[in-house]
């Protein structure tokens, strides 16, 4: 399809007709869409940040730096783990591109991005920095929060698609990826020193904040979004260690994992979940599906050695030593930070991101599997879901 196409743009001589033709050449590349777009954070960035970094003349961060990026790019990318994301696993799955980070892309290069654009910046927050700001939790990584990226997006739509119609009908076939976003919030807020109690007033805040971002894209032309929930944050070793020996904490036996924290991920999605069954009675012509990766992720921290997580879920594969692995002052990738030899042994790739395996985990139970609500097959049953075979080890 695509060299019959070229065979016929190849006698056309304005760019805007070979445009348009890429645009149908495309469009059926699987079954349902022809294109993906992501907001969110660290959990879904292939780039953004790094790309940011460069503009700013900000101090590089250590995941821009070997060991992260190791295991399947062999090299890093701006990806906060060893290897691919969720994102990665889903563009690759309904074969499209893999989805490049906005930032950095420029005037003719914008066509690239028209089968996958990526917003999402790591350390990004669903609520506005100046919001946050003015409660006392500043961003030490970036101020792009949800409706930066929303006006990125906005803004690069005249690229993307080039009239009204034309834009419907992209948002139309596009695979919207509404985050992870809102983890951050949180995790700023807590870094920050801020109770369980001050953080739970911020819960519906954030919740707005993604569902006015869901609305938007909804009025624009968006058909299908998928929006994550947050991760058992009680289970990341930088919580694990930061509250370490305290006496306040409570830890779920089957897990090891903090209770008071997973009980407060679980709030968050609680109410995230019903906004979005709200959402679905609003706009009953639109697939709007919630990602449990709550839940898929629980799985291997119940029983990490089903998932060949043989070295447990808790512990860090990349970091700076301690009882996890982690130590704030020692960030996987500095010189004094020690790294695993078998990273897809471990869940936990450096203290708050998951390793490559573990992704492939929630990718699998989201996309294939039950975690999902409606679940993705019901939505687009026509989609060639294509086993990814074996993750690539760890040589
Ligand atoms: C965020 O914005 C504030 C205020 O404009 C600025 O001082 C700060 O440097 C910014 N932070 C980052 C990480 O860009
Ligand atoms: C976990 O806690 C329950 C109830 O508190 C207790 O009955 C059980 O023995 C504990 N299991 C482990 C493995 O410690
Ligand atoms: C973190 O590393 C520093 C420097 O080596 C050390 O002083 C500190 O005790 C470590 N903290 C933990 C929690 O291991």
């Amino acid at each position: 399809m695509a060299e019959s196409c070229s065979l016929i743009s190849s006698s056309f001589v304005t760019f805007i007709i070979i445009f348009q033709l890429l645009c149908t050449c495309t469009l059926y590349t699987n079954g349902c869409y022809t294109s993906i777009i992501s907001f969110g954070d660290s959990l879904a960035d292939t780039g953004n940040l790094k790309q940011l970094s460069y503009h700013t003349n900000q101090q590089p961060l250590h995941f821009f730096y070997p060991p992260y990026g190791e295991t399947f790019f062999h090299q890093p990318t701006g990806r906060c783990s060893n290897g691919r994301l969720v994102i990665d696993f889903v563009a690759e799955s309904i074969r499209l591109p893999l989805v490049q980070p906005f930032v950095g892309v420029k005037g003719r290069h914008m066509i690239e991005l028209r089968r996958g654009v990526n917003y999402a910046v790591a350390g990004a927050t669903a609520l506005d920095s100046s919001f946050l700001g003015a409660k006392g939790v500043h961003n030490p990584m970036t101020n792009s929060s949800l409706q930066v990226q929303l006006g990125w997006f906005k803004r690069s739509l005249p690229a993307l698609c080039d009239n009204e119609l034309n834009c419907k009908h992209f948002l139309r076939r596009s695979l919207i990826l509404m985050g992870e976003i809102g983890g951050n919030d949180y995790n700023h807020a807590l870094l920050a020193g801020k109770s369980l109690e001050e953080l739970e007033t911020y819960v519906p805040l954030v919740i707005e904040a993604i569902i006015s971002a869901v609305i938007e894209l909804i009025e624009l032309g968006a058909k299908t979004l998928l929006i994550p929930g947050n991760l058992p944050i009680g289970c990341s070793p930088v919580y694990l260690t930061k509250y370490y020996g305290s006496s306040d904490v409570e830890y779920d036996n089957s897990t090891g994992c903090i209770t008071q924290l997973n009980k407060f991920s679980e709030y968050h999605n609680e109410l995230l979940k019903i906004e979005l069954s709200q959402m679905r009675e609003r706009y009953p012509e639109v697939n709007i599906i919630y990602a449990d990766y709550y839940n898929a992720a629980m799985q291997f921290f119940r029983s990490p050695n089903k998932y060949g997580f043989i070295n447990g879920a808790l512990k860090a594969c990349c970091g700076g030593g301690g009882p996890f692995n982690y130590n704030a002052s020692i960030a996987c990738a500095d010189l004094s930070s020690n790294v695993c030899m078998q990273p897809h042994t471990y869940a936990n790739w450096d203290g708050l991101h998951l390793t490559e395996a573990a992704y492939k985990v929630i990718y699998k139970s989201v996309f294939q599997g039950p975690y999902a609500m409606p679940q993705f097959h019901s939505v687009c049953p026509t989609t060639i879901v294509q086993e990814i075979d074996g993750i690539s080890s760890s040589t």
